[in-house]
């Protein structure tokens, strides 16, 4: 089977984003994929977190992913911080990536301006992180959402940099990404990207919010004062109505040109009730199971335990053949 791995990091709560831009895939590709999904809190740290909230997140986020349907009888599920083997390929991957080009990557010149006060190392070579998480297991297929195109490309760049000089030690990944919801934008300005560490919380949807706090943030969504309001799907001129149709698409499986007929001389508060509906719906069967799963920290931690020894012994595999390929004198 190709190998699948993905994750994301514990920097707050998922969102429907996240879901619709990744999760749902990575649910869906356990049946024909060798899966392995972490929790990035390594990538967490880049930007200033605090530690009881971190060290919560992350265990909501373990109990989100299993809510979400990934099955720790077929995938790994672990934490990014309990393989060290991402730390060490990271540094040699480091020696093989070019300071241009992580000067390049749209996601460190967005992250830098916005935490100006903290432009740490770590931020800059995240990409270089990001890369080793993938390599380490020889990973083909990368669900993920559209915001983490260009780290898949540097990926697959420092993969061939480093096979150019040392001979076949990588196999190069491709993204996977959904053809629809694969960027789900913010709620009150859908020209951004929707972010789950966004300090306006009108701006997201969070996976284990109350309903009625998602139906409030679909029904105060910003669209716009077309003259007479259509529902139609434009990104450019109809930002928030677009989003709020790739939302329906994604969750109902409708697509968008069926929805636009549907929604032919309905008014936005309609299709906003019904994203609204679609969504709670959608999250409900979610939110149950993971209010179980939280509570349940032995189960949560047999789990993050049984994927990272896996996970580990993958891992083991790539890095020996990589310290050789460098020329480390192996122990
Ligand atoms: P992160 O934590 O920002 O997001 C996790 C996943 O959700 C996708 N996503 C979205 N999809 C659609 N619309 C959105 N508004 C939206 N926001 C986020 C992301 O594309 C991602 O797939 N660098 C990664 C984490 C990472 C990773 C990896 C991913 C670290 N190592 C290895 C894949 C493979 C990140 O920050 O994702």
């Amino acid at each position: 089977k190709p190998i699948v791995l993905s994750g994301a990091q514990p920097s707050g709560q998922l969102t429907i984003g996240n879901y619709l831009g990744a999760l749902r895939q990575w649910d869906q590709m356990q049946d024909d994929y060798d899966c392995l999904y972490c929790i990035v809190d390594l990538h967490a740290i880049t930007v200033r977190q605090d530690p009881v909230a971190l060290r919560s997140a992350s265990l909501d986020s373990l109990a989100l992913y299993l809510a979400c349907g990934i099955d720790p009888a077929r995938s790994a599920v672990f934490m990014q911080s309990h393989v060290p083997e991402h730390s060490q390929l990271a540094w040699v991957l480091n020696c093989y990536t070019q300071f241009g080009e992580l000067s390049r990557m749209t996601q460190f010149k967005d992250k830098s301006e916005r935490h100006n006060n903290n432009v740490n190392a770590g931020l800059f070579t995240y990409p270089v992180l990001m890369a080793a998480d993938i390599l380490l297991y020889q990973a083909n297929q990368i669900p993920v959402g559209h915001d983490q195109k260009q780290h898949l490309e540097l990926a697959r760049d420092v993969a061939m940099r480093f096979n150019a000089a040392h001979g076949e030690v990588f196999t190069l990944p491709e993204p996977y990404i959904p053809p629809v919801a694969a960027r789900v934008m913010s709620l009150q300005d859908p020209t951004k990207k929707m972010s789950k560490s966004d300090e306006n919380p009108w701006n997201f949807v969070g996976l284990l919010e109350d309903p009625k706090m998602i139906s409030k943030k679909f029904k105060k969504a910003m669209t716009d004062s077309e003259d007479p309001p259509r529902v139609r799907f434009d990104i450019d001129a109809k930002p928030g109505v677009a989003n709020l149709l790739s939302i329906l698409s994604g969750v109902t499986g409708k697509t968008v040109q069926a929805l636009e007929a549907e929604y032919e001389g309905k008014m936005y508060g309609h299709l906003k009730g019904d994203v609204a509906d679609a969504v709670i719906a959608l999250l409900e069967p979610v939110q149950k199971s993971f209010i179980e799963l939280r509570a349940d920290l032995p189960v949560l931690q047999s789990v993050m335990r049984a994927g990272a020894e896996k996970a580990r012994a993958r891992a083991a595999v790539t890095l020996a053949k990589v310290n050789d390929a460098v020329g480390f004198v192996l122990p």
